[in-house]
């Protein structure tokens, strides 16, 4: 029996150095080692030898099991070691390969407007809000002191979606929602910036689609003196520190009174195109918020007060921007957006 012992450690040995893979050599230690394995035969064996020999017979068939599993043990690393080197190997990633190459996006023109505006005002406390853009007549209308056949609907050529529902004309809705929503009926300071849609055809100075910024704020001693101080900090912050603003009185329905807002021009007044030599360049409508306005709102006129500005933001991205025709600003030309990519 020891012989056939020693024979089959010298099988063993022999056996494993052939074999090449992890799989084999775990199928292989299991004909070997495990409960029903070649070596469960001397195991067997055992029982029928006789007392005195037990010992020395149990002793040797100890030694060779512990010996084999020890083999084992270092022939799976061994193996182990080698397939997960030629993982390795047949993985490996070229680092000097050229990668995709990545086109960061820039930000449109107008967005950069946008953001410019809200970084301005965030700081005096205000919060952005949006509203739909298919919107209720009532809302971009009604509660804006426009009722039906109020001839100020024709300021306005609008994008009807049926009697009472419309692609809203301007930002000036989501004052009305602001203050609707407001159920305390305390003070507002919101911007919404937003796409608004007229039936206009398109040229170089009109889109029937475009984007407008409307800042608000209702509260109870509110002046037209806070009203310019905005617009000319706003102004500063937005064309430089050098610039002037001039208010020239105008009609919103909305709001009483209510202005068209210039900031001066950099030119000397002479063939200049943009101000047309006036000096002036208008940007934006403004007024304080109209008392049917705030009644609407449910918001008592005796005692709170509002103001409330429109940027058009297309007009501002022009003129900051030198752009001569408001098409550009739509057309997606990659040869006019990515000009933009230093400002993201
Ligand atoms: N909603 C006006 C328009 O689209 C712009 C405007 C003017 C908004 C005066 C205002 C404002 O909030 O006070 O023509």
């Amino acid at each position: 029996m020891l012989e056939k012992l020693e024979q089959l450690k010298t099988d063993v040995e022999l056996k494993v150095q052939s074999i090449e893979t992890l799989k084999e050599l775990q199928d292989y230690k299991i004909e070997i080692l495990s409960k029903k394995g070649a070596f469960s035969y001397f195991m067997d064996e055992l029982k029928k030898v006789s007392n005195e020999n037990k010992k020395e017979f149990g002793q040797k068939i100890n030694e060779v099991k512990v010996y084999l599993t020890s083999l084992f043990e270092t022939e799976e690393a061994k193996l182990k070691e080698k397939e997960l080197k030629e993982k390795l190997e047949k993985e490996r990633i070229d680092v000097t390969l050229p990668g995709y190459q990545f086109q960061p996006g820039s930000k449109h023109p107008m967005n950069i407007v946008i953001d410019e505006i809200i970084q301005i005002f965030l700081p005096l406390g205000y919060k952005v809000e949006e509203g739909p853009e298919v919107e209720q007549d009532f809302y971009n209308f009604e509660c804006l002191n426009i009722p039906k056949n109020h001839p100020a609907r024709d300021m306005q050529d609008t994008f009807y979606i049926t009697d009472g529902i419309l692609l809203r004309t301007h930002t000036s809705p989501v004052q009305a929602r602001a203050m609707e929503k407001n159920t305390e009926k305390t003070p507002i300071k919101i911007l919404c910036p937003g796409k608004v849609y007229r039936r206009d055809d398109d040229d170089a100075t009109h889109s029937h689609q475009f984007m407008q910024l409307e800042a608000l704020v209702i509260d109870k001693d509110i002046t037209m003196a806070n009203l310019k101080a905005t617009l000319d900090l706003v102004a500063k912050k937005l064309f430089g520190e050098k610039r002037k603003i001039r208010l020239r009185a105008s009609y919103f329905p909305f709001t009483e009174p209510s202005v068209e807002v210039d900031v001066s021009c950099t030119c000397n007044k002479n063939g200049c195109p943009v101000c047309k030599d006036t000096g002036w360049i208008e940007i934006l409508g403004a007024g304080m918020v109209h008392p049917n306005v705030l009644k609407m709102g449910g918001y008592d006129p005796n005692v709170y007060k509002g103001f409330a500005i429109g940027f058009g933001i297309d007009r501002i991205t022009m003129l900051k921007y030198g752009f001569d025709d408001i098409r550009h600003l739509y057309n997606n030309d990659l040869r006019v957006i990515t000009q933009f990519k230093k400002e993201r």
